[in-house]
Protein backbone atom coordinates (compact mmCIF):
# COMPACT_ATOMS: atom_id res chain seq x y z
CA UNK A 1 0.00 0.00 0.00
CA UNK A 2 2.54 2.34 1.24
CA UNK A 3 4.80 1.67 -1.93
CA UNK A 4 1.71 2.17 -4.13
CA UNK A 5 1.50 5.86 -2.54
CA UNK A 6 4.92 6.29 -3.01
CA UNK A 7 4.74 5.22 -6.92
CA UNK A 8 1.70 7.95 -7.16
CA UNK A 9 4.25 10.91 -5.53
CA UNK A 10 6.78 10.25 -7.79
CA UNK A 11 4.61 9.51 -10.92
CA UNK A 12 2.96 13.17 -10.36
CA UNK A 13 6.20 14.95 -9.45
CA UNK A 14 7.90 13.77 -13.24
CA UNK A 15 4.38 14.19 -15.22
CA UNK A 16 3.57 17.55 -13.35
CA UNK A 17 4.59 19.37 -16.70
CA UNK A 18 2.48 17.74 -19.00
CA UNK A 19 -1.01 19.99 -19.04
CA UNK A 20 -4.28 18.62 -18.84
CA UNK A 21 -5.16 20.06 -22.35
CA UNK A 22 -1.77 17.85 -23.21
CA UNK A 23 -3.57 14.75 -22.15
CA UNK A 24 -6.41 15.95 -24.44
CA UNK A 25 -3.84 16.15 -27.66
CA UNK A 26 -2.05 13.10 -27.27
CA UNK A 27 -5.25 10.82 -26.50
CA UNK A 28 -8.57 11.27 -28.85
CA UNK A 29 -10.33 8.51 -27.28
CA UNK A 30 -9.74 10.68 -23.51
CA UNK A 31 -13.54 11.66 -22.74
CA UNK A 32 -14.72 8.06 -22.50
CA UNK A 33 -12.05 6.92 -21.09
CA UNK A 34 -12.12 8.85 -17.94
CA UNK A 35 -15.71 8.98 -17.53
CA UNK A 36 -18.19 6.58 -16.33
CA UNK A 37 -22.10 6.55 -16.82
CA UNK A 38 -24.69 4.83 -14.60
CA UNK A 39 -28.08 4.96 -16.63
CA UNK A 40 -28.23 8.60 -17.51
CA UNK A 41 -26.31 10.15 -15.04
CA UNK A 42 -22.88 10.79 -16.66
CA UNK A 43 -19.30 11.18 -14.34
CA UNK A 44 -16.67 13.07 -16.53
CA UNK A 45 -13.11 13.33 -14.78
CA UNK A 46 -11.13 13.82 -17.95
CA UNK A 47 -10.68 17.35 -17.34
CA UNK A 48 -8.43 16.20 -14.33
CA UNK A 49 -4.76 15.76 -14.93
CA UNK A 50 -5.14 12.04 -14.26
CA UNK A 51 -3.71 9.67 -17.03
CA UNK A 52 -3.77 6.18 -17.79
CA UNK A 53 -1.05 5.32 -15.95
CA UNK A 54 -1.76 7.24 -12.74
CA UNK A 55 -5.60 5.71 -12.73
CA UNK A 56 -3.75 1.94 -12.99
CA UNK A 57 -1.72 3.28 -9.64
CA UNK A 58 -5.24 4.82 -8.23
CA UNK A 59 -7.09 1.42 -9.01
CA UNK A 60 -3.92 -1.08 -7.53
CA UNK A 61 -4.10 1.41 -4.40
CA UNK A 62 -7.80 0.76 -4.00
CA UNK A 63 -7.54 -2.92 -4.69
CA UNK A 64 -4.94 -3.18 -2.03
CA UNK A 65 -6.81 -1.11 0.40
CA UNK A 66 -9.31 -2.73 2.78
CA UNK A 67 -11.93 -0.80 0.52
CA UNK A 68 -13.66 -4.65 -1.19
CA UNK A 69 -13.75 -5.80 2.50
CA UNK A 70 -15.08 -3.14 4.54
CA UNK A 71 -17.33 -2.50 1.81
CA UNK A 72 -18.89 -5.86 1.86
CA UNK A 73 -18.76 -5.84 5.62
CA UNK A 74 -20.88 -2.56 5.98
CA UNK A 75 -23.65 -4.19 3.43
CA UNK A 76 -23.51 -7.05 5.68
CA UNK A 77 -24.20 -5.05 8.46
CA UNK A 78 -20.76 -5.94 10.22
CA UNK A 79 -20.01 -3.20 13.00
CA UNK A 80 -17.67 -1.22 10.82
CA UNK A 81 -18.13 1.44 13.18
CA UNK A 82 -15.54 0.59 15.86
CA UNK A 83 -15.18 3.21 18.09
CA UNK A 84 -18.92 3.48 18.56
CA UNK A 85 -19.52 -0.90 18.61
CA UNK A 86 -22.31 -0.10 15.45
CA UNK A 87 -22.80 -1.77 12.13
CA UNK A 88 -23.43 1.20 9.69
CA UNK A 89 -26.79 0.24 7.65
CA UNK A 90 -28.34 2.75 6.00
CA UNK A 91 -27.85 1.13 2.60
CA UNK A 92 -30.27 -1.42 4.64
CA UNK A 93 -32.88 2.04 4.76
CA UNK A 94 -33.16 1.44 0.85
CA UNK A 95 -33.09 -1.55 0.49
CA UNK A 96 -35.47 -1.95 -2.42
CA UNK A 97 -34.36 -6.10 -2.73
CA UNK A 98 -36.19 -6.43 0.75
CA UNK A 99 -33.25 -9.73 1.16
CA UNK A 100 -32.56 -9.91 4.87
CA UNK A 101 -29.94 -7.79 6.18
CA UNK A 102 -28.48 -9.32 9.78
CA UNK A 103 -27.15 -7.14 12.46
CA UNK A 104 -25.63 -9.84 15.36
CA UNK A 105 -28.25 -12.71 13.75
CA UNK A 106 -31.57 -10.51 13.04
CA UNK A 107 -32.49 -9.34 10.26
CA UNK A 108 -33.52 -5.64 10.38
CA UNK A 109 -35.52 -5.90 6.97
CA UNK A 110 -38.85 -6.52 9.07
CA UNK A 111 -38.74 -3.45 11.20
CA UNK A 112 -37.50 -1.14 8.20
CA UNK A 113 -40.52 -1.70 6.16
CA UNK A 114 -43.38 -1.50 9.12
CA UNK A 115 -41.43 1.84 9.94
CA UNK A 116 -41.54 3.05 6.60
CA UNK A 117 -45.08 1.59 5.96
CA UNK A 118 -46.14 3.49 9.03
CA UNK A 119 -44.19 6.61 7.87
CA UNK A 120 -46.20 6.37 4.53
CA UNK A 121 -49.90 6.06 6.33
CA UNK A 122 -49.12 8.74 8.43
CA UNK A 123 -48.08 10.97 5.74
CA UNK A 124 -49.98 10.23 3.51
CA UNK A 125 -52.93 10.87 6.12
CA UNK A 126 -51.60 14.13 6.48
CA UNK A 127 -51.67 14.75 2.81
CA UNK A 128 -55.20 13.76 2.44
CA UNK A 129 -56.81 15.43 5.51
CA UNK A 130 -57.76 12.29 6.91
CA UNK A 131 -55.30 12.94 10.05
CA UNK A 132 -56.25 16.34 11.84
CA UNK A 133 -55.29 18.89 14.18
CA UNK A 134 -56.59 18.89 17.72
CA UNK A 135 -59.33 21.20 16.26
CA UNK A 136 -60.45 19.39 13.46
CA UNK A 137 -58.69 21.60 10.44
CA UNK A 138 -56.24 20.21 8.11
CA UNK A 139 -52.73 20.70 8.82
CA UNK A 140 -51.06 22.75 6.19
CA UNK A 141 -47.81 23.83 7.31
CA UNK A 142 -44.91 21.34 9.04
CA UNK A 143 -42.30 22.97 10.95
CA UNK A 144 -38.85 20.09 11.56
CA UNK A 145 -36.81 20.85 13.76
CA UNK A 146 -33.65 19.33 14.03
CA UNK A 147 -30.28 19.67 13.44
CA UNK A 148 -26.75 18.09 11.46
CA UNK A 149 -28.20 14.95 10.10
CA UNK A 150 -31.81 15.60 11.61
CA UNK A 151 -32.04 19.17 9.33
CA UNK A 152 -29.41 19.04 6.18
CA UNK A 153 -30.61 15.88 4.14
CA UNK A 154 -34.45 16.46 5.07
CA UNK A 155 -34.20 20.14 4.50
CA UNK A 156 -31.96 19.69 1.07
CA UNK A 157 -33.57 17.45 -0.45
CA UNK A 158 -36.94 19.26 0.27
CA UNK A 159 -35.72 22.13 -1.59
CA UNK A 160 -34.19 19.94 -4.44
CA UNK A 161 -37.67 17.92 -5.20
CA UNK A 162 -39.80 21.30 -4.89
CA UNK A 163 -41.43 20.30 -8.37
CA UNK A 164 -42.53 17.43 -6.82
CA UNK A 165 -43.61 18.86 -3.94
CA UNK A 166 -47.58 18.96 -3.70
CA UNK A 167 -48.21 18.31 0.23
CA UNK A 168 -48.10 20.85 3.38
CA UNK A 169 -45.64 24.03 3.55
CA UNK A 170 -42.57 22.74 4.97
CA UNK A 171 -40.33 24.95 7.35
CA UNK A 172 -36.83 23.89 8.89
CA UNK A 173 -35.73 25.12 12.00
CA UNK A 174 -32.09 24.20 13.15
CA UNK A 175 -30.01 26.84 14.84
CA UNK A 176 -30.85 27.45 18.21
CA UNK A 177 -30.34 31.00 17.84
CA UNK A 178 -34.01 32.49 18.88
CA UNK A 179 -34.25 34.28 15.30
CA UNK A 180 -34.60 31.04 13.68
CA UNK A 181 -37.74 29.72 15.46
CA UNK A 182 -39.41 33.30 15.94
CA UNK A 183 -38.76 34.07 12.28
CA UNK A 184 -40.22 30.99 10.86
CA UNK A 185 -43.25 30.70 13.61
CA UNK A 186 -44.14 34.24 13.02
CA UNK A 187 -46.46 33.68 10.27
CA UNK A 188 -47.88 30.35 11.38
CA UNK A 189 -50.94 29.34 12.49
CA UNK A 190 -50.84 26.81 15.66
CA UNK A 191 -54.13 25.42 14.85
CA UNK A 192 -52.69 24.12 11.36
CA UNK A 193 -49.19 23.30 11.90
CA UNK A 194 -47.59 20.38 12.33
CA UNK A 195 -43.97 19.90 14.65
CA UNK A 196 -41.99 17.53 13.40
CA UNK A 197 -38.97 16.85 16.25
CA UNK A 198 -35.70 15.31 14.69
CA UNK A 199 -33.16 13.70 17.09
CA UNK A 200 -32.37 10.64 17.04
CA UNK A 201 -30.73 11.07 20.61
CA UNK A 202 -33.48 13.48 21.74
CA UNK A 203 -30.90 15.34 24.11
CA UNK A 204 -29.42 17.86 21.37
CA UNK A 205 -29.58 20.95 22.90
CA UNK A 206 -30.28 22.96 20.17
CA UNK A 207 -33.00 20.94 19.03
CA UNK A 208 -34.89 20.40 22.50
CA UNK A 209 -34.65 24.04 23.15
CA UNK A 210 -36.44 24.81 19.81
CA UNK A 211 -38.99 21.87 20.46
CA UNK A 212 -39.26 23.03 24.26
CA UNK A 213 -39.84 26.99 22.46
CA UNK A 214 -42.40 25.69 19.77
CA UNK A 215 -44.35 23.43 22.69
CA UNK A 216 -44.60 26.77 24.84
CA UNK A 217 -46.07 28.48 21.52
CA UNK A 218 -48.11 25.21 20.53
CA UNK A 219 -49.70 25.57 24.27
CA UNK A 220 -50.73 29.20 24.18
CA UNK A 221 -53.09 28.31 21.44
CA UNK A 222 -54.14 24.63 22.03
CA UNK A 223 -53.34 24.00 25.87
CA UNK A 224 -53.54 20.75 26.82
CA UNK A 225 -53.77 18.97 23.31
CA UNK A 226 -50.38 20.64 22.07
CA UNK A 227 -48.47 17.38 22.23
CA UNK A 228 -50.69 16.03 19.45
CA UNK A 229 -49.18 18.48 17.14
CA UNK A 230 -46.03 16.82 17.44
CA UNK A 231 -44.09 14.07 16.14
CA UNK A 232 -40.91 12.69 16.92
CA UNK A 233 -38.31 11.09 14.74
CA UNK A 234 -36.09 9.29 17.41
CA UNK A 235 -34.56 6.43 18.68
CA UNK A 236 -35.04 7.74 22.05
CA UNK A 237 -38.59 6.43 23.31
CA UNK A 238 -38.09 6.81 26.58
CA UNK A 239 -37.16 10.84 25.96
CA UNK A 240 -39.83 11.20 23.18
CA UNK A 241 -42.15 9.70 26.00
CA UNK A 242 -41.14 12.15 28.60
CA UNK A 243 -41.39 15.17 26.37
CA UNK A 244 -45.23 13.82 25.74
CA UNK A 245 -45.22 12.37 22.33
CA UNK A 246 -47.90 9.65 21.83
CA UNK A 247 -46.17 6.17 20.83
CA UNK A 248 -48.32 6.39 18.02
CA UNK A 249 -46.63 9.80 16.60
CA UNK A 250 -42.93 8.58 17.46
CA UNK A 251 -40.71 6.80 14.59
CA UNK A 252 -37.64 5.03 15.33
CA UNK A 253 -34.55 3.82 13.91
CA UNK A 254 -31.80 1.93 15.34
CA UNK A 255 -28.15 2.77 16.46
CA UNK A 256 -26.88 1.63 13.13
CA UNK A 257 -28.05 4.64 11.33
CA UNK A 258 -26.00 7.90 11.54
CA UNK A 259 -27.33 11.01 11.68
CA UNK A 260 -25.31 12.29 8.19
CA UNK A 261 -27.11 9.48 6.70
CA UNK A 262 -30.12 9.23 7.89
CA UNK A 263 -32.47 10.99 5.87
CA UNK A 264 -33.77 7.55 3.89
CA UNK A 265 -35.80 6.92 7.05
CA UNK A 266 -38.05 8.61 9.92
CA UNK A 267 -35.54 11.76 8.89
CA UNK A 268 -36.75 12.11 6.19
CA UNK A 269 -40.36 12.16 7.19
CA UNK A 270 -40.56 15.75 6.30
CA UNK A 271 -39.40 14.99 2.47
CA UNK A 272 -42.17 12.43 2.64
CA UNK A 273 -44.68 14.98 3.74
CA UNK A 274 -44.04 17.38 0.99
CA UNK A 275 -43.43 14.84 -1.95
CA UNK A 276 -45.78 11.61 -1.24
CA UNK A 277 -44.77 8.44 -0.42
CA UNK A 278 -44.81 7.12 -3.65
CA UNK A 279 -42.31 9.58 -4.59
CA UNK A 280 -40.21 8.79 -1.46
CA UNK A 281 -39.86 5.21 -2.62
CA UNK A 282 -38.61 6.82 -6.05
CA UNK A 283 -35.69 8.55 -4.13
CA UNK A 284 -34.80 5.13 -1.84
CA UNK A 285 -34.84 3.31 -5.60
CA UNK A 286 -31.82 5.78 -7.16
CA UNK A 287 -30.26 5.17 -3.96
CA UNK A 288 -30.71 1.09 -4.25
CA UNK A 289 -29.67 1.78 -7.95
CA UNK A 290 -26.44 3.68 -6.85
CA UNK A 291 -25.81 0.80 -3.65
CA UNK A 292 -25.85 -2.15 -6.50
CA UNK A 293 -23.59 -0.31 -8.92
CA UNK A 294 -21.20 0.62 -6.29
CA UNK A 295 -21.32 -3.23 -4.57
CA UNK A 296 -21.14 -5.32 -7.59
CA UNK A 297 -19.60 -3.15 -10.68
CA UNK A 298 -15.37 -3.51 -11.06
CA UNK A 299 -13.54 -0.48 -9.57
CA UNK A 300 -12.88 0.81 -13.09
CA UNK A 301 -15.97 1.57 -13.81
CA UNK A 302 -17.44 2.17 -10.92
CA UNK A 303 -18.66 5.32 -9.77
CA UNK A 304 -18.08 6.55 -6.22
CA UNK A 305 -14.70 4.55 -6.55
CA UNK A 306 -13.69 6.56 -9.05
CA UNK A 307 -15.30 9.45 -7.50
CA UNK A 308 -13.27 8.96 -4.58
CA UNK A 309 -9.93 8.10 -6.15
CA UNK A 310 -10.50 11.50 -8.10
CA UNK A 311 -10.72 12.55 -5.24
CA UNK A 312 -7.67 11.50 -3.09
CA UNK A 313 -5.69 11.97 -6.41
CA UNK A 314 -6.73 15.90 -5.74
CA UNK A 315 -5.79 15.88 -2.15
CA UNK A 316 -3.00 13.71 -1.04
CA UNK A 317 -0.95 13.64 -4.48
CA UNK A 318 -1.66 17.07 -6.10
CA UNK A 319 -1.67 18.48 -2.68
CA UNK A 320 -4.91 20.41 -3.11
CA UNK A 321 -6.10 21.57 0.40
CA UNK A 322 -10.25 21.80 -0.71
CA UNK A 323 -13.17 20.94 -2.90
CA UNK A 324 -15.54 23.48 -4.22
CA UNK A 325 -19.15 21.67 -5.21
CA UNK A 326 -20.81 23.86 -7.43
CA UNK A 327 -24.49 22.99 -8.70
CA UNK A 328 -25.47 24.19 -11.70
CA UNK A 329 -29.31 23.43 -10.23
CA UNK A 330 -30.57 26.12 -8.01
CA UNK A 331 -32.53 23.58 -6.44
CA UNK A 332 -29.20 21.76 -5.41
CA UNK A 333 -28.64 25.12 -3.90
CA UNK A 334 -28.39 23.44 -0.20
CA UNK A 335 -25.90 20.57 -1.47
CA UNK A 336 -22.60 21.82 -0.84
CA UNK A 337 -23.87 22.61 3.19
CA UNK A 338 -24.95 18.62 3.33
CA UNK A 339 -21.65 17.52 1.79
CA UNK A 340 -19.95 19.32 4.09
CA UNK A 341 -21.68 17.27 7.10
CA UNK A 342 -21.31 14.35 5.72
CA UNK A 343 -17.41 14.86 4.37
CA UNK A 344 -16.07 16.83 6.72
CA UNK A 345 -17.93 14.98 9.75
CA UNK A 346 -17.05 11.38 8.61
CA UNK A 347 -13.39 12.28 6.99
CA UNK A 348 -12.39 14.66 9.34
CA UNK A 349 -9.98 12.61 11.55
CA UNK A 350 -6.55 13.06 12.47
CA UNK A 351 -5.87 9.02 13.80
CA UNK A 352 -6.20 6.09 11.34
CA UNK A 353 -8.46 2.74 12.47
CA UNK A 354 -5.84 1.48 15.16
CA UNK A 355 -5.64 4.96 16.69
CA UNK A 356 -2.35 6.18 15.09
CA UNK A 357 -1.81 9.39 13.62
CA UNK A 358 -2.10 9.73 10.13
CA UNK A 359 0.58 9.51 7.75
CA UNK A 360 -1.07 11.85 4.97
CA UNK A 361 -3.91 13.94 4.88
CA UNK A 362 -7.27 13.16 5.67
CA UNK A 363 -10.88 14.31 4.44
CA UNK A 364 -10.31 18.22 2.21
CA UNK A 365 -12.30 21.37 3.35
CA UNK A 366 -15.41 20.93 1.31
CA UNK A 367 -17.37 23.91 0.24
CA UNK A 368 -19.49 25.87 -2.58
CA UNK A 369 -22.91 27.35 -3.99
CA UNK A 370 -24.63 27.17 -6.63
CA UNK A 371 -22.90 27.06 -9.98
CA UNK A 372 -23.85 31.46 -11.32
CA UNK A 373 -23.76 33.21 -7.73
CA UNK A 374 -20.69 31.62 -6.88
CA UNK A 375 -19.28 33.01 -10.59
CA UNK A 376 -19.95 36.19 -9.22
CA UNK A 377 -18.41 35.78 -6.06
CA UNK A 378 -15.71 33.47 -5.40
CA UNK A 379 -14.76 32.29 -9.00
CA UNK A 380 -12.37 34.93 -9.69
CA UNK A 381 -10.17 32.94 -6.56
CA UNK A 382 -10.68 30.00 -8.60
CA UNK A 383 -9.33 31.00 -11.84
CA UNK A 384 -6.81 33.26 -10.90
CA UNK A 385 -6.00 32.99 -7.37
CA UNK A 386 -2.65 31.34 -6.07
CA UNK A 387 -4.86 28.40 -4.35
CA UNK A 388 -5.92 25.49 -6.83
CA UNK A 389 -9.53 24.48 -6.16
CA UNK A 390 -10.64 20.92 -7.38
CA UNK A 391 -14.31 22.00 -8.84
CA UNK A 392 -17.17 19.34 -8.80
CA UNK A 393 -19.45 20.47 -11.36
CA UNK A 394 -22.91 19.32 -11.11
CA UNK A 395 -26.26 20.02 -13.80
CA UNK A 396 -28.79 19.02 -15.34
CA UNK A 397 -29.92 18.20 -19.12
CA UNK A 398 -32.96 19.46 -18.49
CA UNK A 399 -34.65 21.89 -15.93
CA UNK A 400 -38.80 21.70 -14.77
CA UNK A 401 -39.57 24.75 -16.30
CA UNK A 402 -40.32 24.25 -19.58
CA UNK A 403 -41.40 27.70 -20.84
CA UNK A 404 -38.08 28.93 -19.69
CA UNK A 405 -35.42 26.95 -21.79
CA UNK A 406 -33.25 29.91 -22.64
CA UNK A 407 -32.73 30.23 -18.62
CA UNK A 408 -31.63 26.76 -19.01
CA UNK A 409 -29.81 27.02 -21.84
CA UNK A 410 -27.57 29.85 -20.19
CA UNK A 411 -27.21 27.75 -17.22
CA UNK A 412 -25.97 24.88 -19.20
CA UNK A 413 -23.46 27.30 -21.66
CA UNK A 414 -22.39 28.72 -17.83
CA UNK A 415 -21.40 25.18 -16.57
CA UNK A 416 -19.13 23.78 -19.33
CA UNK A 417 -17.70 27.57 -19.92
CA UNK A 418 -16.40 27.51 -16.60
CA UNK A 419 -14.87 24.10 -16.59
CA UNK A 420 -13.29 24.85 -20.09
CA UNK A 421 -11.59 28.00 -18.78
CA UNK A 422 -10.31 26.57 -15.94
CA UNK A 423 -8.85 23.64 -18.09
CA UNK A 424 -7.80 26.25 -21.02
CA UNK A 425 -6.68 29.38 -19.14
CA UNK A 426 -6.05 32.52 -21.23
CA UNK A 427 -2.36 32.03 -22.49
CA UNK A 428 -0.28 35.47 -22.54
CA UNK A 429 0.17 35.17 -26.52
CA UNK A 430 -3.69 35.54 -26.38
CA UNK A 431 -4.25 38.23 -23.88
CA UNK A 432 -1.58 40.41 -26.10
CA UNK A 433 -3.61 39.85 -29.46
CA UNK A 434 -7.07 40.54 -27.85
CA UNK A 435 -5.99 43.86 -25.97
CA UNK A 436 -3.99 44.84 -29.63
CA UNK A 437 -7.73 44.22 -31.46
CA UNK A 438 -9.12 46.48 -28.72
CA UNK A 439 -6.75 49.07 -29.73
CA UNK A 440 -5.62 49.00 -26.00
CA UNK A 441 -2.01 49.69 -25.37
CA UNK A 442 -0.19 47.78 -22.71
CA UNK A 443 3.59 48.80 -23.06
CA UNK A 444 5.38 47.83 -19.48
CA UNK A 445 2.94 44.25 -20.02
CA UNK A 446 1.05 45.11 -16.83
CA UNK A 447 -1.99 44.62 -18.50
CA UNK A 448 -1.57 41.96 -19.53
CA UNK A 449 -0.33 39.88 -16.61
CA UNK A 450 -3.69 40.74 -14.87
CA UNK A 451 -5.77 39.43 -17.81
CA UNK A 452 -3.97 35.81 -18.07
CA UNK A 453 -5.50 32.91 -16.99
CA UNK A 454 -3.23 30.11 -16.16
CA UNK A 455 -5.32 27.27 -17.00
CA UNK A 456 -4.82 23.86 -15.76
CA UNK A 457 -7.42 23.31 -13.45
CA UNK A 458 -8.78 20.25 -12.60
CA UNK A 459 -12.66 19.53 -12.73
CA UNK A 460 -14.67 16.97 -12.81
CA UNK A 461 -18.68 17.44 -14.10
CA UNK A 462 -21.80 15.26 -13.22
CA UNK A 463 -24.41 15.20 -15.64
CA UNK A 464 -27.78 14.26 -15.31
CA UNK A 465 -31.64 13.90 -17.11
CA UNK A 466 -33.09 15.73 -14.68
CA UNK A 467 -33.30 16.77 -11.03
CA UNK A 468 -36.27 13.69 -9.65
CA UNK A 469 -36.35 12.18 -6.76
CA UNK A 470 -34.49 8.72 -7.96
CA UNK A 471 -31.75 10.79 -9.55
CA UNK A 472 -30.93 12.73 -6.07
CA UNK A 473 -31.54 9.43 -4.34
CA UNK A 474 -28.21 8.16 -6.72
CA UNK A 475 -26.65 11.28 -6.13
CA UNK A 476 -27.38 11.59 -2.42
CA UNK A 477 -25.54 7.60 -2.69
CA UNK A 478 -23.10 8.72 -4.37
CA UNK A 479 -21.28 10.73 -2.60
CA UNK A 480 -21.86 8.54 0.77
CA UNK A 481 -20.21 6.11 -0.96
CA UNK A 482 -17.25 8.13 -1.94
CA UNK A 483 -16.79 9.62 1.24
CA UNK A 484 -16.45 5.86 2.71
CA UNK A 485 -14.03 5.12 -0.70
CA UNK A 486 -11.26 7.81 0.35
CA UNK A 487 -12.09 6.65 4.54
CA UNK A 488 -11.17 3.25 3.56
CA UNK A 489 -8.27 4.57 1.28
CA UNK A 490 -7.06 7.04 4.43
CA UNK A 491 -7.63 3.89 7.12
CA UNK A 492 -10.30 6.07 9.06
CA UNK A 493 -13.43 5.21 10.56
CA UNK A 494 -15.85 7.38 8.76
CA UNK A 495 -18.94 6.93 11.07
CA UNK A 496 -18.01 8.34 14.31
CA UNK A 497 -17.86 12.23 15.12
CA UNK A 498 -15.78 12.48 18.23
CA UNK A 499 -14.93 15.57 17.11
CA UNK A 500 -18.39 17.97 17.75
CA UNK A 501 -18.16 16.49 21.74
CA UNK A 502 -15.76 19.17 22.89
CA UNK A 503 -17.46 22.20 21.82
CA UNK A 504 -20.87 20.59 23.35
CA UNK A 505 -19.17 20.27 26.65
CA UNK A 506 -17.91 23.78 27.71
CA UNK A 507 -20.91 24.99 26.15
CA UNK A 508 -22.77 23.54 28.85
CA UNK A 509 -20.11 24.54 31.60
CA UNK A 510 -19.89 27.95 29.92
CA UNK A 511 -23.85 28.54 30.23
CA UNK A 512 -24.03 29.25 34.23
CA UNK A 513 -20.89 31.63 33.33
CA UNK A 514 -22.78 33.51 30.94
CA UNK A 515 -26.00 33.17 33.22
CA UNK A 516 -24.40 34.53 35.99
CA UNK A 517 -22.30 37.10 34.46
CA UNK A 518 -19.67 35.70 36.01
CA UNK A 519 -16.20 35.29 33.85
CA UNK A 520 -14.42 34.89 37.01
CA UNK A 521 -13.42 31.40 36.62
CA UNK A 522 -13.15 30.32 33.01
CA UNK A 523 -10.05 29.12 32.00
CA UNK A 524 -8.25 31.24 29.62
CA UNK A 525 -7.57 34.80 29.65
CA UNK A 526 -9.65 35.35 25.98
CA UNK A 527 -12.82 33.61 27.47
CA UNK A 528 -12.77 35.73 30.74
CA UNK A 529 -12.12 38.51 29.04
CA UNK A 530 -15.29 37.96 26.09
CA UNK A 531 -17.62 36.54 29.04
CA UNK A 532 -16.94 40.18 31.08
CA UNK A 533 -17.06 42.04 27.65
CA UNK A 534 -20.47 39.78 26.92
CA UNK A 535 -21.68 40.55 30.66
CA UNK A 536 -21.49 44.58 30.50
CA UNK A 537 -23.29 44.73 27.04
CA UNK A 538 -26.16 42.28 27.89
CA UNK A 539 -26.62 44.98 30.87
CA UNK A 540 -26.13 47.58 28.95
CA UNK A 541 -23.04 49.12 30.40
CA UNK A 542 -20.99 50.89 28.04
CA UNK A 543 -17.66 48.70 27.67
O1 LIG B 1 -23.16 17.29 15.20
C1 LIG B 1 -23.14 16.08 15.87
C2 LIG B 1 -24.38 15.29 15.60
O2 LIG B 1 -24.35 14.17 16.42
C3 LIG B 1 -24.56 14.88 14.14
O3 LIG B 1 -23.81 13.78 13.78
C4 LIG B 1 -26.02 14.67 14.08
O4 LIG B 1 -26.48 14.63 12.77
C5 LIG B 1 -26.50 15.87 14.86
O5 LIG B 1 -25.56 16.03 15.91
C6 LIG B 1 -27.90 15.78 15.41
O6 LIG B 1 -28.05 14.73 16.33
P1 LIG B 1 -29.46 14.26 16.81
O7 LIG B 1 -30.21 13.72 15.64
O8 LIG B 1 -29.22 13.22 17.85
O9 LIG B 1 -30.18 15.46 17.40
Amino acid sequence: MEEIWDQLVAYRTQHREVSIKELFKSDSGRFSAFSCSLEDMLFDYSKTSIDKESLKLLLCLAEESTLQQRRDAMFSGERINTTEQRSVLHTALRNRSNNPVYVAGRDVMPGINSTLAKMASFAEGIRAGDIRSASGSTFTDVVNIGIGGSDLGPSMSTLALAPFHDGPRTYFVSNVDGAHITDTLKDLNPVRTLIVVASKTFTTIETMTNARTALRWMRKELGEYAGSHFVALSSAHDRTDEFGIPSDRVFGFEDWVGGRYSVWGPIGLSLMLAIGSEKFSEFLQGAFEMDNHFRTTPFEHNMPVLLGLVGVWHHNICDYSSRAVLPYDQRLSRFSAYLQQLDMESNGKRVDLNGMGLRRFSGPIVWGEPGTNGQHAFYQLIHQGTEVVPCEFLVAANGFEANLSEHHELLLSNCLAQSEALMCGRSLEDVRLLLAEQGIEDPDGNLVAHRVFPGNRPSITLVYRKLTPSTLGRLIALYEHRVFVEGCLWNINSFDQWGVELGKQLASELLPLIKAGDGSQSKDGSTAGLLRTLDLLRRDVTV
